[in-house]
């Protein structure tokens, strides 16, 4: 186990031992390669680097109470993945190739795996790239895919803990039938300024993006998807627009089973006015409470519950946290055990 302040630790990039990578060359995909360099050697004219043909997922790995390592659905990051790769025109990896590479590299780095009382937990970086060479713009004929891993603490202030939240008016993620819908890396580049001049000074934890076409409708946040919930019902953004959020997803099946009605549907703004609690969900946010959204440009705020965490969000974070760290039964059958470490 290595020496590290886990409890304290944020969401930032910590080096560990090894890095998993599989080349794709004439047409298909290689072995499975375990390295211990941080950097990659490409081709400047790659299409990662100019075109942007990039695409990453995250996921996470927990160690329990049972000292066991479960790793959360890492077949839909897998699935998501080939999502991305087909939107943008990469080669597909199988999704077969995707756990095992996911179970090497946890296995690889369990020394990292944080202690099950700190609450931290190991963060799963897979990323597929175009590294072959082009100039006009098309598809590459060589990829990369890279797995890495590093020790995290919560991303937005605090963990399970009430923060506000600010509507951003003045850029957009992502069109209507963009990009949004997948995990590319251009749509993080497009949310950079946004999020830059929309949190200043720290102010608010993330920038809320609204539909692109008509800006009447909530789409989601920089790096999580969105809730509402009132009259016992989670409610959240249906959009073309917004990320398939994998722990949106599972809350939904989650609020279900604990006897909400669920609703995914189209968010008008007006309606923040109305919901008990909200939240930012993601792997990253987990669930992050929002004590407010507001609303700058129109000079609009809307409030959640008492500032902090409500009834319902503590419910469903309780359950999902359970599930992911082997406290509460594995019902859905959404964790892989890494055996061996
Ligand atoms: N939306 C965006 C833009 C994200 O970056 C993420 C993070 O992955 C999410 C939503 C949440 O998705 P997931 O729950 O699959 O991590
Ligand atoms: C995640 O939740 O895994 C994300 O990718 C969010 C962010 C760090 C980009």
């Amino acid at each position: 186990m290595q020496n590290i302040d886990w409890a304290n630790l944020t969401f930032g990039y910590h080096a560990t031992n090894y890095n998993v990578r599989c080349y794709y060359r004439n047409g298909q995909w290689g072995e499975l390669e375990v390295s211990s360099e941080t950097s990659i050697n490409i081709h400047m004219a790659a299409t990662c680097l100019h075109y942007g043909q990039e695409a990453f997922e995250g996921l996470k790995a927990f160690r329990g109470k049972d000292g066991k390592v479960r790793v959360f659905r890492m077949d839909e990051n897998g699935k998501r993945l080939q999502s991305s790769c087909d939107g943008i025109m990469m080669a597909k990896l199988p999704v077969e190739k995707f756990e095992e590479a996911i179970k090497k590299v946890v296995k690889l780095n369990a020394e990292f795996i944080p202690p099950y009382e700190t609450g931290a937990s190991l963060y799963i970086r897979p990323l597929l790239i175009g590294t072959g060479a082009r100039v006009g713009v098309s598809p590459a004929d060589e990829y990369l895919f890279i797995v890495f891993v590093t020790p995290v603490g919560p991303y937005f202030k605090g963990g399970f803990m009430a923060n506000p939240y600010v509507i951003t008016r003045k850029y957009d993620r992502s069109a209507p039938l963009g990009t949004g819908i997948y995990k590319v890396g251009g749509n993080y580049a497009a949310s950079m300024r946004a999020h830059t001049e929309a949190c200043h000074g720290g102010q608010y934890a993330c920038e809320f993006y609204l539909d692109a076409k008509e800006k009447k409708f909530i789409d989601e946040a920089g790096a999580a998807n969105f809730f509402g919930i009132k009259n016992d019902t989670y409610i959240t953004p249906k959009s073309t627009s917004i990320l398939p959020s994998i722990t949106n997803k599972s809350l939904m099946q989650l609020a279900e089973s604990l006897g909400m009605k669920v609703e995914r549907r189209a968010i008008p703004e007006e309606e923040l006015a109305t919901f008990e609690e909200a939240g930012a969900c993601g792997t990253a946010a987990v669930i992050s409470p929002i004590s407010r959204i507001d609303d700058p440009e129109t000079g609009k705020s809307y409030q959640f519950g008492d500032g902090k965490p409500g009834k319902w969000s503590e419910k469903l974070y309780n359950k999902l946290r359970g599930i992911q760290y082997g406290t509460e039964p594995d019902e859905f059958g959404w964790i892989t055990v890494i055996e061996g470490v």
